[in-house]
C-alpha cells in the first residue's frame, strides 16, 4: 500500500481508531474501501443501519465489502432496523438498487455477522478505549442516538462524532429541506447533535460539491485490485440515477469525504455553531445552525456545543486523495 505525503511516519503510527456505521450502499462501499486503505485509520468495527437498504441486506453488503477488501478480521455487527419513531420507508433502493449494490446482487458473504447489538458493540469499545474512539456514522443516525439513549455519558468518552449528514446553507436532496441521512431519523439525529462531545458535521455543504465526473469516475473503476473492480460494477446504477433524475453526468461525494476528513481537515473548512434538527413540517430534518442571533429564553440552541460544519472543501485534493487511494 503506499503511504502518501499527508502524514509523517509517527503520525501514521498512531492510528486514528474509528467505527464505521453505515447503511451500504453504493458511496458507503467506496467509503469503507478507503478507510481501509489509509494508514492513518484503524477501523474496529462496521455497525450497520437501514437507509440506503434494509438492515439485513446492509449487514450482508458490510461482511461482502470487508470480504472483497480481504479484511474479514474487522467484526460487523447488525444495527437498527427502524429509525426511532417512524417506519423505515425503502426509500433508498431507487438509488442504490434494491441490494444496495445497484443491483448487482452479489453472492452472500460466507463470514456472518459477530453476536451481540450494534450499540452494545460502540458502548464497549468506547468504554474500553476511553477517547481514543471516533465514531463515523455514514447512514441514518439510528444507532448513535440509541446509544446516547442507553448511555447519556458516553460522550466523554467518545474522541469524536465525524457524520456524513445534513445541510446549513444548501438544500436538501431527500427533501428541498433535508439531507437524506438525517431525514430517516430526524429524532435520533437531533439527540446526536444534543451529546456532550466534538461534532463535525461533513453534509452536502461540502459533499455536493465534491463532485466526481465521468474522468475520475473511470480512474477509480479500473485500478487492478479487488475494490476497484467492485465498484466498477456497482457504480453505474448510481450514475444512471443521477442521470435520469437531476441530469448529472457522475456522482457527489458524499460519504468519502467524511473518511478525507478524518484523514486531512485542513482540505476543508468549518464554522462552529451548535445544530438543532427540525422534527416537525415540511422542514423535518433540517439541520439548523444557531447562529447566535436569537436572544430569547427559550432559544433551542442555549446548551448545546458548537458542532464544526464544514461549509468548504479543497475538491480537487480530496478527489486526488481518494484515487490515490482506492488505487493503492
Ligand atoms: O445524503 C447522502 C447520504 O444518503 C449518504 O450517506 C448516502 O449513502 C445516502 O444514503
Ligand atoms: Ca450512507
Amino acid at each position: 500500500m503506499a503511504i502518501n505525503n499527508y502524514f509523517s511516519w509517527r503520525e501514521i503510527s498512531i492510528k486514528q481508531k474509528i467505527i464505521i456505521d453505515t447503511d451500504p450502499g453504493i458511496d458507503d462501499t467506496m467509503a469503507i474501501f478507503l478507510a481501509l486503505n489509509s494508514p492513518e485509520i484503524e477501523v474496529l468495527g462496521l455497525t450497520t443501519v437501514y437507509g440506503n437498504t434494509s438492515t439485513d441486506q446492509g449487514t450482508k453488503n458490510a461482511l461482502r465489502i470487508l470480504e472483497i477488501a480481504s479484511r474479514t478480521d474487522i467484526p460487523v455487527y447488525s444495527g437498527a432496523a427502524q429509525p426511532l419513531e417512524t417506519e423505515y420507508t425503502g426509500k433508498g433502493e431507487f438509488v442504490h438498487g434494491h441490494d444496495g449494490q445497484g443491483n448487482t446482487n452479489l453472492e452472500d458473504p460466507v463470514t456472518r455477522a459477530a453476536t451481540g447489538s450494534a450499540v452494545d458493540f460502540l458502548e464497549k469499545t468506547i468504554k474500553e478505549n476511553p477517547g481514543e474512539v471516533t465514531l463515523v456514522p455514514i447512514g441514518p443516525l439510528t444507532n448513535i442516538g440509541e446509544l446516547f439513549i442507553k448511555n447519556p455519558n458516553i460522550g466523554k468518552d467518545i474522541k469524536e462524532i465525524i457524520l456524513m449528514g445534513g445541510n446549513a446553507l444548501v438544500q436538501g436532496n431527500a427533501t428541498p429541506t433535508a439531507e437524506a441521512n438525517i431525514r430517516n431519523d430526524p429524532e435520533a439525529a437531533d439527540i446526536v447533535f444534543s451529546a456532550d462531545c466534538e461534532i463535525s458535521m461533513v453534509g452536502l455543504d461540502v459533499t455536493n460539491q465534491v463532485f466526481m465526473n465521468k474522468e475520475t469516475i473511470n480512474k477509480i473503476v479500473n485500478f487492478d485490485n479487488p475494490a476497484s473492480k467492485h465498484l466498477k460494477k456497482i457504480f453505474p446504477f448510481y450514475v444512471r440515477f443521477l442521470s435520469k433524475f437531476f441530469n448529472k453526468e457522475g456522482m457527489p461525494t458524499h460519504d468519502s469525504s467524511a473518511i478525507a476528513y478524518l484523514i486531512d481537515r485542513t482540505l476543508f473548512k468549518t464554522l462552529q455553531y451548535p445544530i438543532v434538527v427540525e422534527t416537525a413540517g415540511i422542514s423535518r430534518g433540517k439541520t439548523w445552525m444557531g447562529t447566535g442571533m436569537d436572544k430569547t429564553n427559550n432559544n433551542p440552541w442555549e446548551n448545546r456545543r458548537r458542532v464544526n460544519i464544514c461549509t468548504e472543501v479543497n475538491v480537487e485534493k480530496v478527489i486526488d486523495l481518494i484515487v490515490e487511494r482506492i488505487g493503492s
